[in-house]
């Protein structure tokens, strides 16, 4: 069950800055993705797009692609909703990213809403982290400030912020335990559903009087708490 908890994923390509030259924005206003095809970066190790889940749905998340038959989700969006249709399309558009389901009821489910803030592009980086710009190549969004279950180099678990497991490898609903960067400097294990309260914790690195606020994973694999 540990196995499950939390993926940490180290990889050996130089992690970008936030604003990525708008050469490599290879996303464009009105683009679209149907079930069977995703967006990827650059070097065909991360896929923003429909991933199936369970024997006939599929959710909106990214995936690392080790190799071809060797895949691991590392977000996935409205990871507690059930799974679309394979009829569902992704549209990327100017009020940001968008789930058509294709229903009788011509249903659509917002997955990222910008509002009227100008979008231009989006990325699927090589670092994992997919991003939305506007047309000055400022990050207007971007999947590393919303993290799941799993931690990637150069990606940060702010103050206040947490992963939680997946019930399994095969379905990424929140599952059993969470790993928060707590308020007051701690980082802590709790089960779901508990308080965050010493009294549930089952695992804490005892910081909380150090002004500690991030959680930060190195490109050689050390996990580190700054301020
Ligand atoms: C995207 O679609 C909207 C609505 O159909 C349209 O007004 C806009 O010009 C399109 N933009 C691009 C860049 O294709
Ligand atoms: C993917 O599905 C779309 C819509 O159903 C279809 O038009 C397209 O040909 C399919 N592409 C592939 C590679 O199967
Ligand atoms: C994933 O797990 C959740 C929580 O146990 C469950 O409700 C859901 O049906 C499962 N999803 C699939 C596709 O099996
Ligand atoms: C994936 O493919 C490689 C090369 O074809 C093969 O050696 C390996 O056993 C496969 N792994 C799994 C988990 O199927
Ligand atoms: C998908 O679309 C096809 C063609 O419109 C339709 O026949 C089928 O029932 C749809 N499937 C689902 C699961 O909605
Ligand atoms: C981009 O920058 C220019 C010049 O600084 C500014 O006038 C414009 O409002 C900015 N556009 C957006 C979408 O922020
Ligand atoms: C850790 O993450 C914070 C927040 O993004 C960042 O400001 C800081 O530079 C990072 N520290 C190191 C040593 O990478």
């Amino acid at each position: 069950m540990l196995l499950f908890m939390f993926f940490l994923i180290l990889q050996t390509l130089d992690s970008e800055s936030a604003a990525a030259p708008k050469a490599n924005c290879q996303i464009k206003l009105n683009s679209t993705l149907s079930t069977n095809s995703s967006w990827l970066s650059p070097s065909g190790r991360f896929a923003f797009g429909f991933y199936l889940e369970g024997s006939d749905g599929f959710k909106v998340g990214i995936q690392f692609i080790e190799l071809p038959n060797k895949t691991t989700v590392i977000w996935t969006s409205h990871r507690d909703d059930s799974p679309v249709s394979k009829n569902a399309t992704l549209m990327f558009g100017e009020g940001g990213l968008k789930l058509l389901l294709a229903t009788s009821q011509g249903e659509d489910q917002n997955i990222v809403n910008l509002g009227q803030t100008s979008v231009y592009c989006a990325s699927m980086l090589d670092s994992g982290n997919f991003v939305i710009y506007d047309n000055n190549n400022t990050v207007l969004w971007q999947t590393f400030d919303f993290p799941t279950d799993t931690l990637m180099v150069g990606q940060v678990l702010h103050k206040e912020t947490e992963l939680i497991s997946s019930v399994s490898e095969m379905n990424h609903s929140s599952g059993r335990f969470r790993l928060l960067m707590q308020f007051d400097g701690n980082l802590v294990m709790y089960p779901v559903g508990t308080d965050d309260n010493t009294v549930n914790a089952y695992w804490a690195s005892y910081t909380a009087s150090e002004p500690y606020d991030n959680l930060n994973l190195s490109q050689d694999g050390i996990l580190f708490l700054t301020n």
